[in-house]
Order: structure tokens, then sequence, then C-alpha cells
């Protein structure tokens, strides 16, 4: 019998579930339905980055450039990891430093959503809000980069393709409690 809207909200997380994926993936709205769909906490490493510098992505980037920004991600990431798990959507140049990938790979688990640099063409709206997706043809060289750099770190590989968000949040969800890191509470 299908368990009841509440029943299902009653679950919890052993690790930190990281979600990481190339720009425009949707890494932020399926972690948002995943803790809605689950009763969870999720966080969002630009979000809370930008709360912390009281400054936008875009603003960090003209000013400090694209390796101060990634120091401060680090930053970031390091303190969400430290905090109780919860559901961790990371921006997607997060796999580029090797001390980030290693935090990734020790500290919980990591949820790759698939996405080619076309099709994320289609779903990002606003462009300026990313620095790194000015143009496709420098987009599709970035993602053939960070590919391996993705499967390096992912413990679980979701293709998002043709998917909406409901879809690809219930295929997380169903891996997630496959591998032992997500939980029914005993709450
Ligand atoms: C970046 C992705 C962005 C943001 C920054 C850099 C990247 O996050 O962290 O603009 O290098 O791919 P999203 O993946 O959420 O767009």
């Amino acid at each position: 019998m299908a368990k009841s809207p509440a029943a299902q909200k009653n679950y919890a997380l052993k690790t930190p579930v990281f979600l990481v994926g190339f720009m425009g993936a949707g890494k932020t709205s399926i972690a948002r339905k995943i803790a809605r769909m689950c009763g969870l906490a999720a966080i969002d490493v630009d979000t809370y980055l930008e709360r912390r510098i009281g400054k936008r992505i875009a603003d960090v980037f003209a000013e400090s450039g694209e390796e101060g920004f990634r120091a401060l991600e680090s930053e970031v990431l390091c303190e969400l990891a430290d905090k109780d798990p919860q559901l961790i959507s990371c921006g997607g140049g997060v796999v580029m430093k090797s001390e980030n990938r290693t935090l990734l790979k020790t500290r919980g688990c990591v949820v790759h959503l698939k996405v080619s640099a076309d099709e994320a063409a289609t779903r990002i709206s606003n462009k300026a809000t990313r620095p790194l997706f000015r143009d496709l043809e420098a987009a599709r060289k970035i993602s053939e980069t960070r590919a391996p750099l993705y499967e390096e770190v992912a413990r679980i590989t979701i293709d998002t393709a043709n998917k909406n968000v409901n879809a690809i949040a219930s295929e997380v969800v169903a891996a997630l409690k496959k591998e032992g890191v997500l939980c029914q509470s005993p709450k």
C-alpha cells in the first residue's frame, strides 16, 4: 500500500549528499524537491556563499576572477560538509579543484545529475548570472573537460535528459535508499 505523504517525509540522511553536474542540470531544483518529498534540509553552495559575503556570484567573478570565486567556494564547501547531513547542491565547477573532489568523495555521497551543454543552454534563461556560460561553444568545451571529473566523484549518476524535476527527484531518492544513505528516521 502507498505510504501517506506524512510517512514519506519521515526520512534522514546518514551522510551529506552532494548534488553535482554542469550548469543547468537542475541541482538546486532537484535538491529542493527531494527536501520537500522526504522532509530533509537542502542548501545551495552558491546561495550560501552569496549570503555569507553579501555579493552576487557574477560580482565575485568580476572583482576577483574565477580563482577568487573558487577559493570562496572551497571554503563554503568545507563549512557545509561539517554541518548535520543535508542535501547540498554545488556549483557546476566544484569538481575543478582536486581538494574539493577529495572532500566530495570522502565526506558524503555524490549524485551526478548529467546534462549536455546543448540541453543546459535550453534550460538556462538568464545566462548573465553564469559568468562561465556565455556562449555555447565555450560551454561545450568546459563540459567536455569536466565530464571525467564528475565521473570520478559520483557514486550515483542520473541522466536528466528528457525528464522532469519530479521524475529525476524520484530516481535520486530511490538510488539514495539503495545506497543506504537515505533511511527512515527512527523518530
Ligand atoms: C559555475 C557554476 C555556477 C556558479 C558559478 C560557476 C561553473 O553554478 O557556481 O557561476 O563553474 O560551472 P550552477 O552550476 O548552479 O549554475
